[in-house]
């Protein structure tokens, strides 16, 4: 009876251990509040950035704000800001710490654009993309919320309440080929078949969504 106490305990101390070793490895947002203080001068305390040129951070998906460091990092997505910024995070736990404490703020959030006309024109090619030019709606990626599709997969980044600002030189440097960091070119697949107007009018209603 006892020896079958003594055991358990001993597992359970171990498990508890164990996801305590797991935890810190994936990243421990507590330290990473404090590590980010840099990064928080453009984009926000809280992940919401200081100004539109600045992609808010918040609630993004941790593995997703690594993975976009470590292009910055490999020179695979450049930016004069930022590949300095990621070339000055030396250690990977540091990384991971930083990311999870972003991935961990209340999920941005747009408010609804002012423009009624254009975000209508832009709903249709999120939901619907355009037939006649092959366009792929983009709620088959960036899901039906443009939160992504789940916490497992990291691939697709939450662009719902993004800044407009940001989301337009996103997708145009997806277009002319500036920014090709893309699993699979899937992004700038879509984005070369896209006009300038259908870039502003789906930025318009995504950053308000
Ligand atoms: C001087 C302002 C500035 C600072 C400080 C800064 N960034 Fe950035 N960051 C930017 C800009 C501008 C971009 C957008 C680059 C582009 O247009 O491709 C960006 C992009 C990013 C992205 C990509 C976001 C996405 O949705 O793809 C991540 C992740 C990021 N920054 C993390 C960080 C981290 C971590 C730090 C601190 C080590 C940091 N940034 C410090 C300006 C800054
Ligand atoms: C076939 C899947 C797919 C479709 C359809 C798609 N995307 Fe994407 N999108 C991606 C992937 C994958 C990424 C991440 C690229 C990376 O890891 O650098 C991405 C990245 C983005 C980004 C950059 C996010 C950031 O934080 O920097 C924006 C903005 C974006 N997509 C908007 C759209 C819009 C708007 C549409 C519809 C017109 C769309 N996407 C359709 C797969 C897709």
């Amino acid at each position: 009876m006892t020896e079958g106490i003594k055991f358990s305990v001993r597992a359970l101390l171990v498990v508890l251990v164990a996801m305590g070793a797991a935890q810190a490895a994936e990243g421990d947002a507590k330290v990473g509040k404090e590590k980010s203080a840099m990064c928080q001068g453009c984009h926000g305390e809280e992940g919401i950035s200081a100004a539109p040129n600045f992609p808010n951070l918040a609630g993004q998906f941790q593995k997703y704000i690594e993975r976009q460091i470590h292009d910055f990092q490999d020179g695979k997505r450049v930016d004069p800001m930022m590949s300095g910024m990621a070339a000055s995070i030396t250690e990977l736990q540091d990384l991971k710490d930083i990311a999870a404490y972003f991935a961990s703020k209340k999920r941005m959030k747009g408010t609804p654009s002012g423009n009624k006309e254009l975000a209508a024109k832009g709903k249709v090619i999120f939901y619907e993309g355009n037939a006649d030019t092959g366009v792929y709606a983009c709620s088959n990626c960036h899901g039906e919320n443009g939160y992504g599709k789940d916490a497992q997969n990291n691939v697709f980044p939450v662009v719902s309440g993004q800044t407009k600002d940001y989301l337009v030189k996103q997708l145009s440097d997806f277009r002319s080929g500036d920014r090709h960091n893309d699993p699979a070119g899937m992004m700038s697949s879509v984005a070369k078949k896209m006009t300038p107007a259908e870039i502003d009018a789906v930025a318009e209603f995504v950053a308000g969504m």
